[in-house]
């Protein structure tokens, strides 16, 4: 599935991330049973914290380098990360039968729902407009592999470059473990 292949680029694949994990999002509100709520959460984070990861170490750099503005848009969107990342972390200590938790919930929504917003209309139009195609599907490979090596759980206190490095061992174990999770979820 090398994305050379198929010819997407780095916009498309982070777009259809934004939308599994908007997808996620809405089926969470809709979920009553405890376990299903929580493994549909347990998904979207580890979902989140991997775009997450990607965006930062592949395409906010690049944002920086040949975007107007770059700098500022790319320290904007970091914090808006560190925002998600700190409602994710709710997220995976609360109860997902409380009112703590829908309150985590609207508010990660929320923030992502902006964050795509900007991404989407403002910075991968820009992106699009000023880096050749072929350095886009390029760039689409690295986000891939890096959202498979990438920590899945939500870190709001360190920056995501350095996590990635320093976990990027353990890091495969958690993916495999998220693996052998979503296999159960789709044979039950
Ligand atoms: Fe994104
Ligand atoms: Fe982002």
């Amino acid at each position: 599935m090398s994305d050379t292949h198929t010819g997407q680029d780095v916009v498309d694949v982070l777009s259809s991330d934004h939308r599994d994990m908007t997808a996620l999002i809405a089926e969470i509100w809709t979920v009553r049973d405890p376990m299903i709520r929580r493994d549909l959460t347990d998904t979207m984070i580890s979902e989140l914290v991997r775009h997450a990861v990607a965006e930062e170490m592949y395409v906010y750099p690049a944002m920086e380098k040949h975007l107007p503005d770059g700098k500022e848009a790319v320290e904007h969107d970091v914090e808006e990360h560190k925002e998600l990342e700190e409602a994710a972390k709710k997220l995976e200590d609360l109860d997902v039968s409380g009112a703590e938790f829908d309150e985590a919930l609207r508010r990660l929504e929320t923030v992502l729902a902006d964050h795509i917003q900007d991404e989407e209309s403002e910075q991968f139009p820009e992106l699009r407009r000023r880096i050749p195609a072929e350095e886009l599907v390029e760039l689409a490979g690295k986000v891939e592999t890096a959202k498979k090596l990438a920590p899945t759980r939500p870190h709001p206190g360190a920056p995501n470059s350095e996590l990635f490095h320093k976990l990027v061992g353990p890091g495969v174990g958690l993916v495999d473990r998220l693996r052998d999770k979503l296999t159960g979820r789709a044979t039950r």
